[in-house]
């Protein structure tokens, strides 16, 4: 059995973190390195950056970064044993068991309790959908909504029958601690402590997580009438954050990154019914509000999206909220607003896949349509001219394409009847605070900057024993360590030091595990991206530089240290004697 150890290292030669990471974020090259837009943070320019030779990531943004497996854990949100089984199991990795700390196993055994509860119950719905007698009211709902079989079959809906225990005593029959599955969010809990089934007389819709296994994370169900609540969801759990959520996401993302698109709708149903109808790049929010996260991984993969909103006012006011988000991520984002009376399911179902590709081709901008909708209400009121245009400047100020910027100021203009320099001096003004915000906080980075401590020489030593390995040997046991007066280059010299005292080659990322400070990590990782300062040509002269000069700050040191304190000095010829012996040596 190979070792764990062997094992990480397998994983890393054949999951190559640039082909891993380009399956979530556009990355182009950018000298040695890959950019792309941060997955884990908002930001307008690339600074998130993934370099091939390192096998590492890193973002100057967020500080966020590490190695293939640090990736897969923070972009899946899990735990590394889970990340380690899932890139294993993808490239064919033989995985020893067992070799991680107690700690690290007993959390991962415990999310894949509720992974394996999370799959018992959708086998449980599934198998309750097949029965003859039980499962026929699900069967004529689905009917009724005409979801074909392959759709059932596709994203596993299923059927949770009649009965407050149902899944309680399935679960119980296959040795499922009751309390795990109420953490799981399948089960509840009476106050008097009797545990129960969340789900009673719902069509089911398992929501998957992003992995390639597709593991079930939370269900949605819809009761089969008109009683309230329409939907139940599974509350939060450790597995599930629903703002972070799409539905039919795993589904859907291939053709996203196929089509360069991804259309977003609002339910379950019309996910699944324009699945039906051949559309493949769809995704459904889960009742809630689209969020920072799901848009940013949407932009990761995809060039646009196109957001479908019911006709009514509910409708509208969601397109709205969502404008300010697409403008931060900065992606394009296009807002469909359909015929009164459907949504995308009673459309597609009633016009056709052709009709609905059209209302998607022929969609405005979602800026446009927020315009529109606000200018729509036109009036003579100079008042409300002015308070309209409050209203959108600091949004239009977010618009980053500068044709599109000037496009929507002359329609502002034309709209308000208010001259357009009036409207550029006064986006000008709507701009300043978040202008000055930004110069202030790079500002305020800038100073906070550990770096602006450090003197050149210290820095560039590093870089050269990182970039140069080869001059560890010369370098060590050359007094260079005095050169030095920053603790924390200290302590990663140390490091490098310590590895070549054992004839260690270290591989940078080694380096990064031996520290103990997670900030000296973080800061190395960071160090790490930056080129080297001298070329091959000049490396021995530098490294002859650098003894030169510690040995002449050793010469100095110790001769400030007898002026200043002649006891020092007797104390130390005397050691010296001491050591030596009675006869020298
Ligand atoms: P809709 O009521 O528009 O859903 O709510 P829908 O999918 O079109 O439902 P039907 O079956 O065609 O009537 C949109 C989404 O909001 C969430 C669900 O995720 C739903 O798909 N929702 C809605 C809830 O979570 N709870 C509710 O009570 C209602
Ligand atoms: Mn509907």
């Amino acid at each position: 059995m190979i070792s764990h150890q062997s094992a990480k290292e397998e994983i890393k030669q054949a999951a190559d973190i640039v082909s891993v990471v380009g399956q979530f974020v556009q990355l182009r090259k950018a000298g040695e390195n890959f950019v792309g837009l941060c997955p884990f943070h908002g930001e307008k320019a690339p600074s998130f950056t993934v370099n091939q030779d390192k096998q590492m990531f890193h973002c100057f943004g967020c500080k966020k970064g590490g190695d293939v497996f640090a990736f897969w854990m923070e972009y899946h949100s899990l735990s590394f044993p889970e990340a380690l089984r899932d890139l294993a199991e993808r490239y064919n990795v033989q995985l020893p068991e067992k070799h991680f700390t107690a700690e690290e196993k007993k959390k991962a055994d415990y999310r894949e309790k509720l992974y394996s509860i999370s799959e018992l119950a959708t086998v449980y719905f599934r198998n309750e959908l097949a029965h003859p007698v039980r499962g026929k009211p699900g069967r004529d709902y689905f009917k009724r909504r005409s979801i074909p079989h392959d759709i059932i079959e596709e994203f596993r809906l299923g059927y949770a029958p009649k009965g407050w225990d149902g899944l309680k005593r399935f679960l119980l029959g296959r040795n499922v601690s009751l309390e795990t599955a109420l953490a799981a969010g399948v089960l509840k809990r009476s106050d008097k402590g009797h545990y129960y089934d969340l789900f009673r007389e719902r069509v089911m819709f398992p929501i998957m997580d992003l992995t390639q296994k597709r593991r079930v994370i939370a269900f949605g169900g819809r009761v089969l009438d008109d009683t309230l609540p329409k939907y139940v969801n599974t509350p939060e759990t450790p597995l599930f954050h629903k703002g972070t959520c799409l539905y039919g996401f795993g589904a859907a993302r291939r053709a996203i990154r196929e089509t360069g698109r991804a259309v977003v709708v609002e339910g379950y149903m019309d996910c699944l019914a324009l699945k039906k109808h051949g559309l493949k790049e769809v995704v459904a929010t889960l009742g809630t509000a689209l969020s920072e996260t799901p848009v940013r991984k949407l932009k990761g993969i995809g060039k646009e999206a196109v957001v479908v909103f019911d006709a009514d006012e509910a409708g509208k006011a969601a397109a709205l909220r969502t404008l300010p988000i697409f403008l931060n991520e900065r992606l394009s984002a296009r807002a469909v607003v359909l015929p009164k009376g459907h949504d995308p399911d009673s459309f597609v179902n009633s016009n056709g896949r052709e009709a609905f590709s059209k209302l998607l081709d022929a969609a405005p901008s979602l800026f446009d349509f927020y315009m529109d909708h606000k200018l729509g209400q036109g009036t003579e009121n100079i008042d409300h001219k002015v308070n309209i245009l409050e209203e959108i400047l600091p949004i239009l100020a977010k618009v980053h394409n500068e044709t599109q910027r000037a496009m929507y100021i002359r329609r502002l203009s034309e709209k308000c009847e208010i001259a357009e320099s009036v409207v550029i001096s006064a986006l000008r003004r709507a701009k300043q605070p978040a202008l000055r915000d930004r110069q202030s906080s790079e500002i305020k980075r800038g100073l906070t900057s550990r770096d602006t401590n450090r003197s050149i020489g210290e820095i560039q030593f590093l870089n050269l024993l990182l970039h140069y390995p080869e001059t560890v040997a010369d370098l060590k046991g050359r007094h260079c360590r005095g050169l030095i007066s920053d603790p924390m280059i200290r302590r990663i010299v140390d490091v490098i030091f310590e590895g070549s005292a054992r004839s260690e080659t270290m591989a940078f990322e080694t380096i990064q595990e031996r520290l103990d400070d997670h900030e000296d990590r973080v800061w190395l990782r960071e160090f790490g991206f930056r080129p080297a300062f001298c070329s091959d040509r000049e490396v021995k002269q530098a490294v002859r530089d650098f003894i030169q000069k510690a040995q002449k700050k050793k010469i100095e040191d110790s001769f400030k240290e007898a002026m200043g304190n002649p006891q020092a000095l007797n104390e130390i010829l005397k050691r010296k004697v001491a050591a030596r012996g009675p006869f020298g040596s």
